[in-house]
């Protein structure tokens, strides 16, 4: 996709508008109080279930307390968090704020801090945020740096399925003499739920450790069991472990704005904690929601349950939408899915985009698009059952034989 294909990036107006009035664990309500099940869970944010009770019981009685600490003071909530964490990401630091995007500004700025170097390298189609620092890791034309004339500091691998981009990205980041940091996903969410193959994964991890550069794993949409676990950048031997993990929006389940870099303990070394510093992050009220949400998935094994689904799904797009002239195919993992789509063939049968999601409406599903691409994005709460999973591949398949 060209640079201004990206850039064509609407936003939701090209998606029929949808007022959420209430929601409830897989359903959302529309101000005339019909129901949908949901296949977005709000772009990765309640893994566990829309407002679940468990958790905001948890997390209020725990967080209202006192929800408010200054920065400077210490904090049992936040205590409870780190040890929390420790036993997900074991030799970590945590560096608390309140979105996605602050934690890829601050994992940036620990890699300048660390390497000397400010140039960042991503994959073409990345998006991990809107502000300056995650728009330096955009693999797609931002036109708001053009002002910053900071082009020179970011390089783009392209994307790792095209044939030969292992190569060609090594060489690239080789050649990159600025590079301080490499920020990638394990798949990819908003590039419709590319997979990133595990070689071209171990390249990273090679060539940043061979050369210094602070490998930076953006967990915001794959963390907190969407792909089967709390980290999938954590799985297998850890061989391949990054220096920095992200987590932000299903940390919380929806309820408080917060987001963390677990960064290995070696690279806070020489670094003061100052220059972090966020009126809001790690606040005792996020911290209990996030603790609240970790034990919610322990006890409801939500990690199993996101592969069982994820498998449930692929078997009822594979018996019921696979087969339709203009299905291309079932990309990502777990509960990160997306169908892609060829909108020549749909189009010629008189079906664009926004149609699709209108008539899944009419059958009861709410869902949306990949940013650019328009491909259909199945990130349903964690906790659906799977004949509701089913019955959503039933409706896709009506919609898409037209
Ligand atoms: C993969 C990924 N990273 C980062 C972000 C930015 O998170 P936030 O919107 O909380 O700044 C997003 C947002 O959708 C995302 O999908």
């Amino acid at each position: 996709m060209s640079p201004s294909d990206y850039a064509a990036r609407t936003g939701f107006d090209r998606e029929p508008p949808f007022a959420i009035a209430a929601a409830e664990g897989s359903f959302v309500q529309d101000r005339e109080g019909q129901h949908y099940l949901d296949l977005t869970s709000g772009w990765n944010v309640v893994n566990a279930g829309w407002n679940n009770p468990e958790i905001w019981q948890a997390a209020l009685e725990a967080g209202l307390r006192n929800p408010f600490r200054p920065s400077w003071c210490d904090d049992d909530r936040f205590d409870a968090l780190t040890q929390r964490i420790a036993a997900i990401a074991p030799g970590r630091r945590i560096i608390p704020s309140c979105s996605g995007n602050e934690a890829v500004d601050n994992a940036l700025k620990l890699a300048r801090l660390v390497t000397g170097r400010a140039g960042v390298i991503c994959i073409e189609g990345a998006y991990h945020g809107s502000g300056t620092g995650a728009s330096l890791a955009t693999g797609y034309h931002v036109p708001h740096l053009e002002a910053l004339d900071l082009q020179g500091l970011r390089l783009t691998l392209p994307r790792p399925s095209q044939p030969g981009a292992l190569e060609q990205a090594e060489s690239a980041i080789r050649a990159f003499e600025p590079g301080g940091a490499i920020v990638f996903e394990t798949v990819r969410t908003n590039m419709a739920c590319e997979a990133v193959p595990q070689a071209f994964r171990d390249m990273l991890r090679r060539v940043a450790s061979e050369l210094g550069l602070v490998l930076i794993c953006d967990e915001i949409g794959t963390g907190i069991n969407r792909l089967g676990s709390p980290f999938s950048s954590l799985d297998g031997d850890g061989a391949a472990a990054p220096d920095i993990i992200l987590t932000a929006k299903a940390l919380t389940n929806g309820l408080y704005p917060l987001s963390l870099c677990l960064v290995r303990e070696r690279l806070m070394r020489h670094v003061d904690m100052s220059y972090f510093s966020s009126t809001y992050g790690g606040m005792p009220a996020g911290c209990a929601a996030a603790v609240a949400t970790l034990d919610y998935h322990a006890e409801h094994t939500l990690g199993a349950r996101a592969i069982a689904g994820g498998q449930a799904l692929a078997a009822g797009i594979e018996q019921h939408v696979l087969d339709i002239d203009g299905v291309r195919s079932l990309e990502g993992a777990g509960l990160e899915r997306a169908l892609h789509l060829d909108w020549m063939a749909l189009g010629r049968r008189g079906l664009s985009p926004f149609q699709m999601l209108a008539k899944l409406r009419d059958q009861r599903v709410f869902a949306t698009l990949s940013p650019g691409e328009d491909h259909l994005m199945l990130l349903p709460p964690l906790t659906t059952p799977h004949e509701a999973l089913v019955d959503a591949a039933v409706a896709i398949g009506k919609v898409l034989r037209n």
